[in-house]
């Protein structure tokens, strides 16, 4: 027998995570001087001098254990969002938050409502307990919530909302948070993923706090990866009714975050200005990479997050080779299935220029 029979069937219905091509790997294997990353939604402006101070602050400290309550960072948190500490969970990453739930509430043959495309961790997170994912078609790029409250049956554990969705870039408004929050029963748990929600500045977005401090079955989760620049640390959070954190608690190894991701989080919270300038720089490089995309005749999807999901009309593995050839990494988007787009992160002005540049030259080459 080959020992890799001996794995649980669940994990043959896995497809590995295809994540976003280093950029040193690129210029080892091209010879480049200069290569820029666009494909994994970080901060371009990197992490708040905040926080980098304390993580070399704290470089001599890291033969000691973490704090497994991670108490600064969770007083932190609390202050924030006016709840209770013990409402609030961390992990390394909100990635693994979203494994973790799925390890504490799935068990065999229950669903999990998900939209798709998005974000693939929902559904590994579900596959790997013997879980069913019912996937749900977005609608032009939009959740259908609609479409996946009807789908809801008794057997429904949990129901992902990703807002802003990525990869597409759609935000979910108000009123249909209210529709799902208004027709969703009591025994699902409703995961609103917000990975992107510092980014929106839309007065419409339908962030789902709010239900949560009213009692409901919801739990937000948010990282310290995409506008506080950590990416590189993995903290995420949650925020969710006492008796899930409970639960989630039991699961989770003790030291799920580390010592300078928990201390670096606190620094980089506080620093509303490194915030307030990631988010402004954002929305400038947003509104000159759509122009730019609708000029050059391509579909750009509208975007509330940090990326673009713009549609080139051609084999998005060929434009995304020439990019790289001229040293510029983008995202693919074929293993989400659509298979002429490209997934591309906002970045400082200077990039945004040369990615537009390399962009225009290598449709040339293709057309
Ligand atoms: C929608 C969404 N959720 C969660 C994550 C996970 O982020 P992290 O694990 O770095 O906190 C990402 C990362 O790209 C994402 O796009």
């Amino acid at each position: 027998m080959r020992i890799h029979e001996l794995a649980r069937p669940e994990v043959f219905t896995l497809s590995p995570y295809i994540p976003g091509k280093p950029a040193d790997e690129v210029k080892r294997q091209l010879g480049l001087e200069r290569v820029i990353k666009l494909a994994s939604n970080e901060n371009p402006l990197g992490p708040s001098p905040r926080a980098v101070k304390c993580i070399q602050d704290l470089a001599s400290s890291v033969h000691i254990y973490p704090d497994a309550s991670a108490f600064r960072l969770k007083t932190a948190l609390r202050e924030r969002y006016d709840i209770d500490a013990d409402q609030i969970i961390l992990g390394n990453g909100s990635d693994e938050i979203i494994m973790l739930l799925g390890q504490t509430f799935i068990r065999p043959g229950d669903e999990a409502i998900m939209p798709h495309p998005s974000f693939p961790v929902y559904r590994t997170s579900v596959l790997l307990m013997g879980g069913r994912p019912v996937e749900v078609p977005l609608k032009d790029g939009f959740l259908d919530i609609e479409a996946m409250v009807s789908r809801v049956t008794e057997k429904t554990k949990m129901f992902f909302v990703c807002n802003p969705n990525n990869p597409t870039g759609a935000m979910v408004d108000r009123s249909r948070i209210q529709y799902l929050m208004d027709n969703i029963p009591d025994h699902v748990l409703v995961v609103a993923d917000e990975a992107y929600a510092e980014y929106v500045e839309d007065p419409d977005y339908g962030d789902m706090l709010r239900y949560l401090k009213e009692g409901r079955n919801v739990a937000v989760l948010h990282t310290f990866s995409k506008i506080y620049g950590l990416a590189g640390l993995r903290v995420g959070y949650g925020l969710v009714p006492a008796d899930v954190a409970a639960a989630f608690n039991r699961v989770r190894l003790s030291f799920n975050t580390n010592a300078i991701g928990q201390a670096a989080a606190c620094a980089a919270l506080e620093d509303l200005d490194h915030v307030e300038k990631s988010r402004k720089l954002n929305a400038q490089g947003m509104r000159y990479l759509s122009a730019r995309f609708t000029e050059m005749g391509l579909k750009v999807y509208p975007s509330w997050g940090n990326f673009i999901l713009v549609d080139t009309g051609r084999d998005c593995q060929k434009v995304f080779e020439g990019l790289i050839r001229k040293g510029v990494i983008v995202r693919p988007t074929t293993p989400w299935g659509l298979d002429t787009c490209l997934r591309i992160t906002v970045g400082t002005p200077e990039e945004n220029e040369v990615l537009v540049e390399a962009l225009e030259a290598t449709l040339e080459e293709l057309a």
